[in-house]
């Protein structure tokens, strides 16, 4: 099939990729023109394994293309995928939809025969209504379908989460696109994806009602751990424990930092928006928000009191800064709340990241990034264990920080405790224990 997809951010490019390897031709449109001048040459402009082999192979068998014509590139194909970025508006909470009617405005100028319109960035329910009234302006009745077919893959995760989704949601009011869409999928249905077709309205509101429901478990989570650690319980035997009725599941039952990324703090307010513009109160969800925005004070109340409130001048050496491992992404990860609270209180840090450098910290006093573990690590007073990079999982710390009594708080729950103990390495985790 001949698809076009609008946008290169992390969900269209990704998509794009995939469909492609799945023996599409895709063209790959941003007006980006640096971005695609990049990508033509092999070069990918976000951190994702495995991707740039699959651009590479994909461009060299002709089956992807990129460029920044996106009238002819719609006109060449029969699917488009409207992959631009819904992010929180400047003011209030509800997503900012002006790159989507944006692209809407353009596709109305460029439709010269029947196309499927497929929203696949994060969109809040009625926007595929809103897109429907824009193309209709111009007289292209019976030229177009619009449908909703929300992308659910992880960053760090996406190849794999695109060619083994658990589902494929396609919200469409016409027979004829969830046809069309179901061929489309079909090499995901046969490996085992459930494919459930719904009204386009479900299917915008699935994709929220998704986000907002993993978000809530996590943060769910996260304030039991706060429970166990006044009365001295292990959060991980919790998460087992629960996790192991299928009714809960295990995954996403992890204690850790606030959650962040480009998806769950934008997705959570979304949809408090929507749910206040339909006279519906998600005070759950908006609960979980202001409890995860806590989660960082929280947090780093702990780093004062393993400190003994005595910040300045102690060095802290940061492992992983970004949201979450496997991705170079910092958009709301906590990092950006705590490194410039203990900067600001005099503390030098170090900071180490397998994705580098991170321009977000440029501005801080004291606040300097370490180019290997080594240099992080050595001569510090607290290492702070910040993402769940394999990176990190297994560090020798006494053989690493030859100079000082070490302490060391994992905020992923990475190590045990006993072991740490044996050592003796003063060690303090998430949800296990007050100490
Ligand atoms: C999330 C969803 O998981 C995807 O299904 C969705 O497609 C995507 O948003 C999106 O809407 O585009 P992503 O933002 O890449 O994916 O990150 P996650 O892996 O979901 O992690 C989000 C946050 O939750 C991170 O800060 C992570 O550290 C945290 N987390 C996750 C936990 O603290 N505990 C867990 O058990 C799992």
């Amino acid at each position: 099939m001949k698809l076009c997809m609008i946008g290169t951010g992390y969900v269209g490019l990704v998509s794009g990729v995939c469909f492609s390897d799945l023996g599409n031709q895709v063209i790959c449109v941003d007006k980006d023109i640096k971005k695609i001048n990049k990508l033509k040459n092999g070069i990918i402009p976000i951190y994702e394994p495995g991707l740039e082999e699959l651009v590479k192979k994909n461009t060299k068998n002709k089956r992807l293309s990129f460029s920044n014509d996106l009238k002819n590139s719609v006109k060449k194909s029969d699917i488009i995928f409207i992959c631009v970025g819904t992010p929180t508006k400047k003011r209030g909470s509800s997503a900012d939809l002006s790159q989507i009617y944006g692209v809407a405005k353009d596709l109305s100028k460029s439709i010269n025969k029947f196309k499927i319109i497929i929203t696949k960035s994060t969109v809040p329910v009625t926007t595929g209504d809103e897109i429907e009234k824009i193309l209709s302006k111009k007289n292209l009745s019976k030229k177009f379908s619009v449908v909703s077919n929300p992308e659910f893959l992880r960053e760090g995760e996406a190849i794999r989460d695109f060619i083994f989704p658990d589902r494929v949601i396609v919200g469409s009011n016409d027979k004829r696109s969830n046809k069309i869409l179901k061929n489309l999928y079909s090499p995901l249905i046969a490996k085992g994806a459930k494919y459930v077709h719904t009204s386009r309205r479900a299917a915008e509101l699935i994709k929220y009602a998704s986000n907002a429901f993993l978000a809530t478990k996590i943060t769910f989570i996260n304030e039991i751990a706060n429970l166990c650690e006044k009365i001295n319980i292990n959060i991980d035997d919790i998460s087992i424990g629960m996790g192991l009725d299928q009714r809960i599941g295990s995954r996403f039952l992890r204690a850790g930092p606030a959650y962040g990324g480009s998806c769950f703090p934008k997705d959570t307010k979304a949809i408090t928006s929507t749910g206040d513009k339909f006279h519906t109160n998600l005070s759950v969800i908006k609960s979980v928000i202001r409890s995860n925005e806590n989660r960082s004070k929280l947090l780093l109340n702990r780093v004062y009191k393993i400190l003994n409130n005595k910040i300045r001048n102690k060095t802290i050496s940061f492992l992983g800064v970004t949201f979450k491992a496997n991705t170079d992404d910092m958009r709301d990860s906590s990092s950006l709340v705590m490194i410039p609270d203990l900067s600001k209180r005099g503390a030098i840090i170090k900071y180490y990241d397998p994705t580098g450098y991170k321009k977000e910290f440029e501005k801080l006093s004291n606040v300097s990034f370490a180019d290997s573990l080594i240099k992080c690590l050595d001569k510090t007073d607290l290492v702070i264990i910040h993402t769940e990079w394999n990176d990190f999982k297994s560090l020798d710390f006494k053989k690493l920080n030859k100079n000082k009594k070490i302490i060391i708080f994992d905020m992923r729950n990475l190590y045990s405790p006993q072991k740490m103990t044996k050592k003796n390495i003063k060690y303090l985790s998430v949800g296990r224990g007050s100490k």
